[in-house]
């Protein structure tokens, strides 16, 4: 491949006030310390380019027509990189900088205008950088659509509140700084958007959902350890029609640049020919739907298991077949928690409040979560059980997401309570246990 883009002679991060430009440095100053900061803390998932005004030769030799420029972190070697994908219509050029290098490269892209906008995304926050015509810049922060604290923050800093600035666009728009655009050819094909790509309101929650989704997919895989991988496989099972499966494979592929695998696994036939129809339409590279039961599927390799409103012990074969088959990350959302409610006992002094069948299912559904939990901890994963989405929005709200762990834990004492709590509710049997214990994962 030929070099596509080449570091300056000297390879620091610019002090934007000396560099030789036209742009208004202090903005510029301001985006390059928080990039820095955010890759430091290991908090950045990405800073796009966009807007690119020409000008750059070794761009340039490799055609007309970039569209944007994705850099995102990596380790080589052990050495923190940045990895540069330049998006053109027809091909995608990949190129590799150790990070202060990386980091001096944009700097001087931006401080010579090559590019009007740019972006840093790290979980919760977007930080947007926009230059005028002029060369004046001005930075705002904004928190991520749906992250809890509102959509939008107040701007951070502003270099130049020039009346020919750009206003970039956080605080006015809440779908313009979503993870994926609306836009995407996968969200008219299922229905989402109209021919104009418009939501059809009718799917305005769906579409809130999947963005949240993706929100808290995203985070999950910066804090994994394939944050510094480019190949990843992601599996989701019992995967519907296929909202969040396409939404997972546009934003790794389209919106990360990743080389990802993603597969839909559902039980119903019809769901599955209509998603290979979309698949086989759309042209999707890494991405198939197969029609297969969780409870008896066996993978090749997976890094990622989805399983998103899986009925009943169905999440428990997905979260088991994901520990089983060494999963970075297991992200599931449970309903229909039917196994426990009927052995629950209703233990002293507790008899009151679950005489109500009301608080008996309430009661079912925190304990088989609370277990889940505590036995996805127990196989070695670091885990977390959270609202995911407003109850406005859908009663199928909880999230339990597990991010492998790097280091083990002796998990002695969380078998110890999760023996403790089936005890005192009177608990025989619980699917994900009985499955991790016939797996030897869990002492018998
Ligand atoms: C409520 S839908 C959720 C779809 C999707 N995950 C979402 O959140 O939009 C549950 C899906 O799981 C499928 N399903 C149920 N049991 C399954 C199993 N054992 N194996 C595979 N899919 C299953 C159903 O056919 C259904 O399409």
């Amino acid at each position: 491949m030929p070099e596509p883009i080449s570091p300056p002679a000297d390879a620091a991060v610019p002090d934007a006030n000396t560099a030789n430009t036209t742009v208004n440095t202090t903005a510029l100053q301001r985006f390059a310390t928080l990039t820095r900061e955010a890759l430091h803390q290991g908090a950045c998932q990405q800073v796009l380019l966009v807007a690119y005004q020409g000008g750059v030769p070794a761009i340039e030799e490799q055609g007309q027509g970039l569209q944007r420029v994705m850099v995102r972190p990596i380790a080589l070697r052990g050495q923190p990189h940045l990895s540069f994908l330049l998006r053109f219509p027809t091909k995608d050029i990949t190129k590799n900088l150790p990070q202060g290098e990386g980091l001096a490269l944009i700097g001087q892209w931006l401080a010579d205008g090559a590019f009007r906008n740019a972006h840093l995304f790290t979980a919760t926050e977007e930080v947007q950088l926009a230059i005028s015509k002029k060369g004046k810049a001005s930075v705002r922060v904004g928190k991520l659509a749906g992250v809890a604290g509102g959509a939008t923050s107040g701007a951070a800093a502003s270099g130049a509140a020039g009346e020919d600035a750009p206003e970039p666009a956080l605080a006015h728009n809440r779908d313009k700084h979503r993870l994926l655009e609306l836009s995407r050819p996968f969200l008219r094909e299922l229905g989402v958007t109209d021919a104009h790509g418009q939501i059809i309101p009718a799917m305005s929650r769906k579409w809130k959902q999947i963005n949240k989704f993706i929100e808290v997919f995203s985070s999950a895989v910066a804090r994994s350890s394939l944050a510094e991988r480019r190949a990843l496989h992601v599996v989701d099972f019992g995967s519907g029609k296929g909202y969040l499966t396409f939404a997972v494979h546009d934003w790794l592929r389209n919106t990360m640049g990743r080389d990802a695998r993603v597969t839909g696994v559902e039980l119903r036939e019809d769901l599955v020919k209509l998603c290979q129809r979309v698949i086989g339409k759309l042209k999707l590279p890494g991405m198939d739907y197969e029609q297969g039961d969780v409870r008896h599927y066996h993978p090749a390799d997976l890094d990622v298991v989805i399983a998103l409103h899986a009925c009943d012990i169905a999440t428990d074969h997905a979260i088991h077949l994901g520990v089983r088959a060494g999963a970075e990350i297991i992200l599931c959302s449970p309903c229909c928690h039917k196994e426990v409610r009927p052995q629950l006992l209703s233990p002293h002094p507790l008899r009151p409040i679950l005489q109500h069948g009301i608080h008996q299912a309430q009661e079912a559904e925190m304990l088989t979560d609370g277990l889940r939990a505590m036995l996805l901890d127990a196989a070695g994963y670091d885990t977390q059980v959270f609202e995911f989405i407003s109850l406005e929005h859908t009663n199928k709200n909880k999230m339990i997401l597990a991010v492998k762990r790097r280091q083990p834990k002796d998990n002695a004492e969380v078998v110890r309570q999760i023996h403790d709590i089936k005890a005192f509710y009177g608990l025989q049997r619980q699917c994900l246990e009985e499955l991790l214990k016939a797996d030897g994962v869990l002492p018998a």
